[in-house]
């Protein structure tokens, strides 16, 4: 049977610049939110990953019409007449959840399916549900749909959260909007892609305040109000922190473009803490090294903490540092896959409940390795730039979801990496 695969062989350095896409964790929710505004919404700096492509099948399975040129995306919601998201498009892709809200905000109901978990965690919405109910939603189960109705319409709320959860503070926010009355969200998510939603939604004609902080205020419109709008998506912090780790893995100088470096504060604090030296302007980051990486211990947290979604590419670079580091995965249960296909590649990592013990070690060897979600995909390709030999990186499929032209933009700053088709029997 073939697949496509990445290989990826020792590399002396990748030196230049990169180009960082729009954020997926943001554009994938601006899409949702043109639900509440009736007309064409034009998007900008979308990146071009497959995620992007699914929720665009998803806002089209509601009636409307998303065309794509590029980086920009049209979304005429005026069309959309349906409340459903079906089961086949949420089980591909879990941010499909965040059409809930929306959904809910225009047409005072919704039919979304449950979306499951995945191998990083059981990614529970218990969190979304009790937020939209303080807002008059009322929710029933129905073979694995969730039946979403407001019988007394959607009014203000005030909601804590019992964790500050992204998709929780998104959901409840675009319902929020167009809630009659105010609502408050405490203990609310605080990362980038929060503020970006709530700009867009302003831009919209809402009246939200406070979104980046944990305590967000939301005054209702009513929904005749929301209008679209044009809007350019921020770039990817993500993505800037795994070339900024691919950077320090092998010495740089690389510099990434198109991102605010205050969204990296606690990665950059940790590749100084590293050895590295980091250099920061308003909208881009460099990083070079020129001695041994050192250990660190990393806990990754909600923003703005370190993100759980560098937390595999800082175990690769643990994995090669100076001394032993202990990283702590306290927003997934099950984040620590990454582990497994490194150790294959010689690195030393001990698990013990959400702690890893990384010992360092002098070199990797590359071998066979499979991602097991999009950021342990992205840095098993980063590991067999370092490691002695070959690695062959399969399932890139969840590289693919995330990361625009990885191989490509890898290629530019020196990598020795390619895609081909593998008859995967022979690994
Ligand atoms: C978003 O996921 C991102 N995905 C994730 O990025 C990111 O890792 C995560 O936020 C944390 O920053 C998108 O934005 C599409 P959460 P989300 O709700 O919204 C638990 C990537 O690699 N929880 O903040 O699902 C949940 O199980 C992906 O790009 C509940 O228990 O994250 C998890 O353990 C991976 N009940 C924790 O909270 C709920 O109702 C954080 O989840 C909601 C969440």
């Amino acid at each position: 049977m073939s697949e496509e695969v990445i290989i990826a062989r020792e590399t002396p350095n990748l030196v230049g610049t990169v180009q960082v896409s729009g954020a997926k964790n943001s554009a994938l929710k601006l899409m949702a939110a043109a639900i509440l505004g009736q007309g064409e919404t034009t998007l900008h700096n979308v990146p071009v990953i497959s995620d992007i492509a699914i929720m665009g099948e998803v806002i089209e399975a509601l009636g409307a019409t998303v065309c794509r040129e590029g980086h920009d995306m049209v979304i005429d919601t005026s069309t959309v007449d349906k409340y459903e998201a079906p089961y086949e498009l949420v089980s591909k892709m879990r941010a499909s959840i965040s059409s809930l809200g929306p959904l809910v905000g225009r047409f005072g109901k919704a039919h979304v399916a449950m979306p499951g978990g995945c191998k990083i965690g059981a990614r529970k919405i218990d969190m979304h549900l009790v937020g939209l109910e303080q807002l008059g939603v009322s929710f029933e189960m129905d073979h694995g749909y969730l039946v979403a109705t407001t019988p007394e319409g959607l009014h203000g709320g005030s909601i804590m959260l019992e964790f500050p959860s992204v998709g929780a503070t998104e959901n409840t926010m675009m319902a929020a909007v167009v809630a009659e009355g105010t609502t408050t969200i405490d203990n609310a998510a605080c990362e980038p892609e929060i503020e970006d939603l709530a700009n867009m939604l302003n831009a919209m004609g809402a009246k939200v305040r406070g979104a980046g902080t944990s305590s967000i205020e939301i005054e209702g419109v009513p929904l005749a109000v929301m209008h679209p709008c044009e809007y350019t998506t921020v770039g990817d912090r993500i993505e800037a922190g795994t070339y900024l780790a691919g950077g320090a893995l092998l010495g740089g100088p690389l510099t990434v473009e198109g991102i605010k470096s205050d969204y990296l504060r606690m990665a950059i604090l940790k590749l100084r803490a590293m050895g590295c030296d980091v250099q920061t302007g308003e909208d881009f980051i460099t990083v070079q090294r020129g001695k041994p990486l050192q250990a660190v211990d990393i806990q990754t947290l909600p923003h703005p903490g370190f993100p759980t979604d560098l937390q595999a590419q800082f175990m690769l670079l643990a994995s090669l540092a100076e001394g032993n580091s202990v990283i702590t995965e306290n927003v997934f249960e099950n984040r620590f896959m990454f582990a497994a296909e490194i150790a294959r590649m010689g690195a030393d990592v001990t698990i013990d409940d959400h702690h890893a013990l990384v010992r360092g070690t002098e070199k990797l060897q590359g071998a066979p390795v499979v991602s097991t979600d999009l950021r342990a995909g992205a840095a098993l390709v980063l590991a067999g730039l370092a490691a002695e030999g070959e690695t062959i990186v399969r399932k890139i499929d969840h590289i693919d979801r995330g990361y625009e032209d990885y191989v490509g933009k890898l290629v530019k700053l020196g990598a020795r990496v390619e895609r081909v088709t593998l008859d995967v029997e022979d690994m």
